[in-house]
């Protein structure tokens, strides 16, 4: 499925990827199954945005909260990221994608942690696409831990209160130098953004889908990029 020539693209999509506990449970599997299933949305996704010309396409992979998780299904996740990077990095690295990771590191495995570090490094040329994997992510620690470092400046004398601006903030965030997202979806059903960009998603587009993100494939990113479109032509005018 092509997206039709002169249709507005969002340059920034984040997207909560819900659903694949209750996906897996359906039909009698494990949810690590479902999570597993999951990859497979995240490449056709990777995919469609690639070709629509996406600049930015965001992956809430693993919140904060989800450490309150079973220990099963915290390290059937983990083990999920670190294969995946294995994996996909010759081919995200030969398609021109650049993979980025926000969140806090602190608390992941050294492992873990050496995976992300080598997709970064192996990806870092990649100008077609950039994909930003949140894991460990939780945007009230993140606008938190930008206070601080903005406070720990002003306290060395470097910033002045009065240049405590919006930019200032927002370059202290994870998503420095990422723009904001255009377009926030999430799968599964739930309509809420738990903890996920916050302060970066003020003016994004939101659209909640019922499917499942195991379900959630090519023909439905694509459909949801053409609602994007919608919404955005019909942005300040009066229906007739
Ligand atoms: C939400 O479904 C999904 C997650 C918490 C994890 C998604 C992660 C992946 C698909 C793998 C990530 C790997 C890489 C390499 C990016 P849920 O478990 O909350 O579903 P439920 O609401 O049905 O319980």
């Amino acid at each position: 499925m092509r997206m039709e020539s002169g249709t507005k693209i969002p340059a920034h999509v984040a997207i909560i990827m819900d659903g694949n506990g209750r996906w897996a449970a359906a039909q009698g599997k494990p949810r690590s199954w479902g999570h597993a299933q999951g990859m497979e949305s995240i490449r056709a996704c990777i995919e469609v945005a690639k070709d629509a010309g996406v600049g930015y396409l965001t992956f809430y992979t693993f919140s904060t909260e989800n450490w309150g998780r079973p220990e099963s299904e915290v390290s059937a996740l983990m083990d999920l990221l670190c294969e995946g990077i294995e994996k996909e990095t010759p081919e995200l690295a030969r398609q021109g994608v650049r993979m980025v990771v926000i969140g806090s590191r602190g608390a992941l495995s050294d492992k873990v942690r050496a995976h992300i570090e080598a997709i970064e490094r192996e990806t870092a040329a990649g100008d077609a696409l950039t994909v930003v994997l949140a894991v460990n992510y939780s945007s009230r620690s993140e606008i938190t831990r930008a206070a601080q470092r903005i406070a720990a400046r002003a306290l060395t004398g470097d910033l002045a209160p009065v240049m405590v601006t919006e930019q200032a903030l927002s370059d202290e965030l994870y998503t420095a130098g990422i723009p904001d997202p255009d377009l926030l979806i999430r799968t599964g059903g739930e309509q809420r953004l738990s903890n996920f960009l916050l302060w970066q998603a003020a003016y994004a587009e939101l659209l909640f889908s019922p499917v499942m993100w195991p379900d959630f494939g090519e023909k439905e990113f694509c459909e949801a990029l053409a609602e994007y479109a919608r919404r955005e032509r019909r942005f300040g005018k009066i229906d007739n």
